[in-house]
């Protein structure tokens, strides 16, 4: 575009350049650009030529000209600044409800009330937040077996796939056809922490497999990685290929209750299950892959707000015990607020036979 510039000498150039910052002249917005050893500041509105004069001690040869030139591409320092004037105020105040990272796409959650601005909205996140080159809105809960959640491309590239980044891990990930949430990443870190070397590892709910390949990212140990769905387990397989791992990760793709029930009874030091919904389901399954000198268990679960992280060590103590086993509850935690009211929660607990 057409911008009215004062043309200076290049050496004279500092000085004119830090008065025209005190009078709030210089426009920001432009870059100052330099031909020969002339410079031209951008001005932020045209001033007559005879208000030069104001600046004659600086120099008697400076000129008013035009110069075409494009505005810094600024990124804005966040989503309500990227929409601000695009979207009604009272709007811009409750965007967005969330927003999910993964890889180079954004998952978004929007209340029904921002539906006609939602490409917008899209294209401001990409905006925002640079690497970000696709936009999906969460069209409804996370459901099914395979826990996955319908998605609606809003803005970007028509692309359900991408490598996200977990703790130096590369974690190949298809946002439509499995579970991943990067909310969960302090809880990856914090359980493959606590693994000791040469472990034997079953992620009875693995996913995509951020807890496997973490454990096997910064431990010599074995993990076999189950999950029912198989597109989970190809882009665990195609993450194998993406990361130098110290461990082995055994992929299994099938319903875990068969797999241990065939393969698995008896190996594991460590047993993570994250399948909250369902947790105490499988909590016979979990405790007879263990050791026969028992082993630790991650247990995730969901609970109401209200009830008491005693209470469902209590209840989970007490199943296992029907199940000939005696549990040692080591940590509880709450994972993250899972729904409004409803928490995910850890137990690390140690289970023996007896
Ligand atoms: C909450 S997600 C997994 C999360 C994963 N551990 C993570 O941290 O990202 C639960 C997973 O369990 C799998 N699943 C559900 N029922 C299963 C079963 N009976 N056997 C094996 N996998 C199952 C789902 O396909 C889903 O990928």
């Amino acid at each position: 575009m057409r911008k009215v510039c004062i043309q200076v000498e290049q050496r004279l150039g500092e000085r004119l350049r830090q008065l025209l910052v005190e009078k709030e002249l210089l426009d920001l917005e432009f870059p100052i650009t330099k031909k020969d050893d002339l410079l031209f500041f951008p001005l932020r509105y045209e001033i007559p030529k005879s208000q030069l004069s104001k600046f004659s001690h600086i120099s008697t040869e400076l000129k008013i000209v035009e110069k075409e030139l494009e505005p810094f591409n600024r990124k804005p320092p966040d989503l309500a600044t990227a929409l601000k004037g695009k979207l009604p105020d009272p709007l811009i105040e409750s965007i967005p409800h969330s927003l999910d990272i993964i890889g180079e796409i954004a998952v978004v959650e929007l209340d029904k009330t921002m539906t006609p601005y939602e490409s917008m909205i899209g294209k401001a996140i990409m905006k925002v937040n640079s690497r970000v080159t696709t936009v999906y809105v969460k069209e409804g809960g996370i459901t099914g077996k395979r826990r996955i959640r319908p998605l609606r491309l809003i803005a970007g590239k028509a692309q359900s796939k991408t490598i996200h980044t977990e703790y130096g891990v590369r974690l190949a990930i298809d946002v439509t056809q499995t579970y991943f949430s990067p909310r969960l990443g302090t809880e990856h870190d914090r359980v493959t922490g606590l693994i000791q070397p040469n472990e034997v590892i079953v992620d009875m709910f693995t996913g995509v497999g951020p807890f496997a390949l973490l454990a096997a990212n910064r431990q010599p140990v074995t993990v076999y990685a189950i999950d029912i769905n198989k597109h989970a387990i190809k882009c665990l397989k195609k993450s194998l290929t993406l990361n130098r791992l110290t461990g082995k990760v055994i992929p299994l793709v099938g319903d875990v209750r068969n797999i241990v029930q065939e393969r698995l009874l008896g190996v594991a030091d460590r047993v993570i299950m994250n399948l909250p919904h369902e947790a105490f389901s499988f909590l016979d399954v979990a405790a007879k892959a263990t050791k026969q000198h028992g082993g630790t268990i991650h247990f995730y679960g969901i609970t109401s707000q209200t009830k008491s992280l005693e209470k469902i060590s209590t209840e989970v103590s007490a199943q296992l015990r029907k199940q000939g086993y005696k549990t040692t509850i080591q940590r509880t935690r709450i994972v993250r607020p899972s729904a409004p009211h409803e928490n995910q929660i850890v137990l690390d607990l140690q289970v023996v036979p007896g």
